[in-house]
């Protein structure tokens, strides 16, 4: 079975930056939300990510850095047996995790 590695900053302003590795079962079609999704499922309930639409890419809420480029988690598919970084929107204030403040 192939697998993803997202290399993800965690953490907020009280306990600090740190990056974790999740190794994520691919399945096809899949998106780097996708991904995020199945952490939270099987690894870590307490990850923060923004989202609405899921997939639609309408809401604009998901939007992180992604091997050091800005796009929608939702449209970001995943690539079989790689290893991608993201981190949260730099240049709004930092909630948690992937989360930042839209305001
Ligand atoms: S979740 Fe809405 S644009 Fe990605």
């Amino acid at each position: 079975m192939s697998i993803v590695t997202l290399n993800v900053v965690r953490g907020d302003s009280e306990t600090g930056r740190r990056t974790e590795d999740y190794e994520v079962p691919y399945r096809e079609g899949m998106s780097l939300l996708d991904a995020i999704f199945w952490i939270r499922e099987h690894k870590d309930t307490s990850f923060s990510v923004r989202y609405s639409c899921r997939s639609a890419n309408a809401c604009k809420e998901c939007m992180a850095v992604v091997d050091g480029k800005a796009g929608y988690l939702c449209s970001i598919r995943a690539v079989p047996d790689s290893r991608v970084h993201i981190e949260p929107l730099t240049g709004l204030p930092w909630i948690k995790d992937l989360a930042t403040s839209l305001e």
